[in-house]
């Protein structure tokens, strides 16, 4: 039998930040969902979340179909208080408790199934993940006998100068026989610098204590402040960079650049510097992005040219070519061999093949057929102040510079639109439709003065 048990009560107090710490986004991810993720590799009998501070609100952010049991600690007291919530409910309980801290990001699937197994051969009290570091400053200090059996975990905070100088350090993660633990749960003290029921103190009343040393210390890093969710951003988007530059794409300037993991690249792409890649997009062979380029959840297909613009939500097929300064926004469909230019807003709009919008117009909701030329400064006015209407322009249309299209409104095929008008009925195809008042002249006129 295994549990899991997740630490994210605490309140993050070094992040000085208003969202709880294990909240903070880490490549767009919270780290709790990093957290939460490294225990995949195990099918745990239960699995727990202790939360407190600001609890609803991470409730909120996980929901609720992971078969996560919430357990709430309040007022939050330490570690060790933390894990004595489950006494009450795991009473019956004979197994493995797997402990994690909530906010140690990086640690992988792999280490966590190689702890949980070698816990399970050894039949040890607690096996515990540990790591040498240069600088352990923060860190609980771990100490072994000299046969390397742990013998303590003193905190940072409450080492004397001699025991800082040990860099072997805890990370946060525990895996111990439950009924052990149990046994030994209730007897910690909180003599300590900051008064609290440490987790930590457990190691030294357990028998057989025994660790694994992970070798990749940024698996084990913890975050406590921004400076170390910084440091854990740079990590993960060093593996990403190098990772698709394996995979044929290349970077001007990748240290300007974040991808997603949940992004994936063709090959011969190109990536401009100051490009930032979110969410969950597919990117085509032979795309060039950026410089200064947003995509979030979109889908580009192959030789797709994008210049200091901003896509979201929304699907581009191939050779297209889009900016600079183009807005595609939510529910956009860009058809192949099409060109939106410089200005540009798309809004859930169809953008039939071979279409041009070159300049200076608001599309939205809007459906274009294939080989329409939007003049420039083309407005469709789709909000008459309390509801949306849509515009369709057929097939090989043409609108004038300034046109303004009155939504709902219909343009057959072959329609063209003279320069200036603002169209509020629907026109047939093969037509011109112009709405203009004649252009007066006087001659020799002079202003008055
Ligand atoms: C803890 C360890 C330290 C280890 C380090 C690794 C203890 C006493 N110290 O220190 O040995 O080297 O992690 O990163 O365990 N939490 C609760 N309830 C509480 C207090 C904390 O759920 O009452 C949660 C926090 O939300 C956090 C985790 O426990 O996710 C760790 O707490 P934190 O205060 O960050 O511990 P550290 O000082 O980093
Ligand atoms: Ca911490």
């Amino acid at each position: 039998m295994l549990a899991i048990a997740v630490l994210a009560a605490g309140k993050g107090t070094r992040m000085k930040s208003t969202l709880p710490k294990v909240l903070q986004p880490l490549a767009g991810k919270p780290l709790i969902e990093r957290v939460l993720k490294s225990c995949e590799k195990i099918d745990p009998d239960r699995k727990f979340l202790i939360v407190g501070h600001q609890a609803e609100t991470i409730k909120q952010r996980l929901g609720e179909s992971r078969r996560l049991e919430y357990v709430i600690q309040n007022p939050q007291k330490g570690t060790g208080h933390a894990i004595q919530q489950l006494i009450p409910i795991l009473s019956n309980f004979e197994g493995n408790l797997l402990v994690l801290n909530g906010d140690v990001p990086l640690i992988s699937q792999d280490t966590i199934k190689a702890l949980v197994y070698e816990h399970q051969e050894s039949r040890a009290d607690v096996t515990l993940l540990t790591a040498k570091q240069k600088n352990p400053q923060g860190y609980g200090r771990v100490f072994t006998n000299k046969d390397g059996v742990v013998k303590s975990i003193i905190e940072d905070r409450d080492c004397n100068q001699e025991e800082l100088n040990n860099n072997l350090t805890n990370a946060g993660i525990y895996c111990f026989n439950w009924k052990k633990l149990k046994a030994v749960l209730p007897m910690i003290k909180s003599t300590n610098d900051q008064a609290e029921i440490y987790l930590t103190d457990t190691i030294a009343m357990l028998e057989l204590v025994k660790h694994i040393e992970v070798k990749n210390i940024s698996e084990i890093l913890g975050i406590n402040n921004r400076l170390q969710l910084a440091n854990c951003e740079s990590i993960i988007q060093k593996q990403l960079h190098e990772y698709w530059m394996e995979q044929g794409v290349s970077f001007i300037d990748s240290s300007s650049c974040t991808l997603s993991e949940e992004c994936s690249f063709g090959i011969d792409v190109i990536i401009e510097p100051q490009t930032h890649i979110r969410g969950n997009c597919t990117i085509g062979n032979n795309c060039k992005l950026g410089p200064g380029t947003i995509l979030e959840n979109v889908n580009l297909g192959n030789n797709v040219n994008i210049f200091k613009s901003v896509l979201k939500n929304s699907h581009v097929d191939s050779n297209v070519e889009i900016g600079p300064f183009a807005n595609i926004r939510p529910g956009s469909e860009v058809e192949k061999n099409t060109k939106i230019g410089n200005f540009v807003e798309i809004k859930k709009s169809i953008i039939g093949e071979g279409s041009k919008v070159n300049h200076l117009s608001y599309i939205g909701d809007a459906k274009l057929g294939s080989n329409v030329n939007i003049g420039a400064g083309t407005i469709t006015a789709n909000y008459d102040g309390r509801n949306k209407h849509e515009t369709n322009i057929g097939e090989g249309s043409k609108t004038g510079a300034n046109s303004v299209l009155v939504a709902p409104i219909t343009l057959g095929r072959g329609v063209t639109v003279g320069a200036g008008s603002t169209l509020t009925k629907n026109v047939p195809s093969n037509s011109l439709a112009i709405e203009r008042s004649k252009q007066l002249i006087k001659a020799n006129w002079k202003p008055q003065k």
